[in-house]
């Protein structure tokens, strides 16, 4: 147990079956009950352990069909999603927006329907605008996950990072991050892992900090159960464990710091600053990373606080968990019936 937290409750409250997780899609970590969340932690701890031998393969997906539609930039998230595919035995493809006739001026439904009509088991999709993949969940007839919506959500990095803390701090299946107080610090404002990441630590039991300059903080974004802090030695103080978010420059219209150098200087993650936070306290970053500039090369590289190349590694799990539950009903699974009236 890591020094510093507080027990965790751990124990295993999902219902059986189909139930434990009673979705079609995975469009964000808001359509979660907190038991749903817990199972696809739970279900990804055997692919830790499976990714971990020399043969990594099982069987669960073979026949199937999985495409990786992203129409935005991605190094992580397109490559677990396909390493998860292909480790479970199904058939991955990926689609480039870049390189697909999206560039001709297709528009997003008629490439989900073109997909649709290819009878995919299973559409991964990552697009720059909010609400792009609920939009196509509704267009086609299969499982539809989603790998980043502008400044939506990104439900699997959610998931991929509470299955990282509870790897970090030895935590059993089962257990959620009760106790556990979380500093996310960067541009919340146009990032939808803060969102995620928000509602699944809040969900888990954590205690979430948010920290940003005011001009990339969300307005009312206390809503969601977060304490808001401007100041990053304030909001480090009692941080068991601290999220840093690059500046999502592709989002932004206009300037909303004064200089990268004032910004580093203000809300960088340095060793100094990190030893305001608890002693033993873990550093987290889901890529790509802006050295120099949100986080130092020493905090980063540090091999025994910072946990993200282990995000990395979660990450593939995580996705695997997502593909094998979220296709269980269409493979017929016993105890997974067909959903009938259950939210999407
Ligand atoms: N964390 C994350 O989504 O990284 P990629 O953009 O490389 O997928």
């Amino acid at each position: 147990m890591h020094p510093s937290i507080p027990p965790v409750s751990s124990f295993r409250e999902y219902p059986a079956g189909g139930l434990a997780f009673a979705h079609r899609d995975l469009t964000g970590i808001a359509q979660l009950a907190r038991h749903e969340i817990l199972y696809l932690l739970d279900e990804a701890e055997q692919w830790l352990a499976l990714n971990r031998q020399s043969q990594k393969r099982a069987a669960l997906l073979a026949g199937l069909t999985i495409i990786n539609a992203f129409f935005e930039n991605s190094t992580r998230t397109l490559l677990s999603f396909e390493i998860a595919g292909k480790r479970l035995g199904a058939d991955v493809v990926n689609m480039h927006a870049a390189t697909s006739s999206v560039k001709k001026g297709e528009t997003l439904i008629d490439t989900a329907i073109t997909l649709n009509a290819m009878r995919a088991d299973a559409i991964v999709i990552r697009h720059a605008s909010s609400g792009a993949v609920r939009l196509i969940a509704g267009k086609v007839d299969c499982p539809v996950l989603n790998a980043g919506d502008g400044q939506h959500e990104h439900p699997t990095q959610a998931l991929l990072d509470a299955l990282t803390i509870r790897q970090a701090l030895a935590l059993p299946p089962g257990s959620d991050l009760n106790g556990l107080n979380v500093t996310i610090c960067g541009d919340i404002l146009h990032s939808r892992v803060a969102r995620s990441n928000v509602l699944a630590l809040t969900a888990l039991g954590a205690q979430v900090r948010v920290c940003a300059p005011p001009a990339l903080m969300p307005a009312e974004i206390e809503a969601m159960g977060v304490a808001v802090f401007h100041d990053f030695n304030a909001a480090l103080k009692g941080a068991n464990v601290v999220m840093m978010l690059r500046l999502q420059q592709e989002r932004m219209q206009g300037q909303f710091i004064p200089s990268p150098r004032e910004y580093r200087h203000l809300y960088g993650l340095t060793l100094d600053r990190l030893a305001r936070a608890e002693p033993d306290a873990l550093v987290m970053h889901p890529g790509p990373m802006n050295r120099g500039i949100e986080i130092d090369s020493q905090v980063a590289d540090h091999l025994t606080r910072s946990l993200i190349t282990q995000q990395v590694e979660c990450g593939v799990a995580i996705r695997m968990a997502c593909l094998d539950v979220l296709t269980r009903r269409a493979r017929g699974v016993p105890g997974w019936p067909a959903l009938s009236g259950a939210p999407a």
